[in-house]
């Protein structure tokens, strides 16, 4: 089973970058056999026209749509910007919508900000649901005041409490992928 990670954030020592390395790591302690990482950052703006018939969308497009496309399961790792998803985050779900490869993909949503990002969390739950992506709610985190709650250097969950959401959460996913895989066998 693979899991991909979208982090919201393109700051160099983000901490949502280093929430997402701390859920994939989870991740592969928790049995999923592969883990990746989507990029986000180099994704044109998007614009309908670029991505029309006879059109050739650029390549870190083809690039996120075949990750997204592979992967068993999504989380979304982002901060909240203005009471809203980071523009970065939703261009590049804008980049998704039309070529449907969320579409029935298990998604777990977490938000890390300063006030845990109950805006973004909920307005990237509607963008994904209307995608048709499966959105786990049980899946689904807010994480307040994350600065104090990872270590950037070591790049360590500090707080119990975050981590065994985190598990929790990765276990929801898991089995919402599970029903699929048992059918393909
Ligand atoms: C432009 C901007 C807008 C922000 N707006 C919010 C907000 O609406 N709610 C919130 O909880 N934090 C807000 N913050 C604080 C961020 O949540 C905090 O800086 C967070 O650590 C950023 O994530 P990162 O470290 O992964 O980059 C904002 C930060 C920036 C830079």
């Amino acid at each position: 089973m693979m899991l991909l990670a979208i982090s919201g954030s393109l700051r160099a020592a983000s901490s949502n970058g280093v929430l997402m390395g701390a859920v994939l790591e989870l991740a592969r302690a928790g049995g999923w056999d592969e883990t990746a990482v989507a990029r986000i950052g180099e994704l044109p703006l998007f614009n309908p026209d670029l991505d029309g018939e006879g059109a050739t969308p650029a390549k870190p497009v083809g690039a996120l749509r075949q990750a997204v496309g592979q992967a068993d399961a999504v989380v979304v790792v982002s901060p909240e910007y203005a009471h809203g998803v980071p523009g970065a985050l939703k261009n590049a779900l804008d980049w998704l919508v039309s070529s449907a490869e969320f579409v029935d993909k298990p998604v777990a949503v977490i938000t890390a900000s300063a006030s845990g990002g109950e805006y973004a969390n909920a307005q990237l739950r509607e963008t994904l649901r209307m995608m048709t992506a499966t959105v786990v709610e049980e899946a689904c985190l807010t994480v307040p005041g994350i600065a104090a709650k990872v270590d950037q250097a070591t790049g360590d969950i500090t707080d119990d409490a975050l981590r065994e959401a985190l598990r929790r959460a990765l276990g929801a996913l898991r089995a919402a992928v599970r029903p699929a895989s048992t059918t393909a066998v």
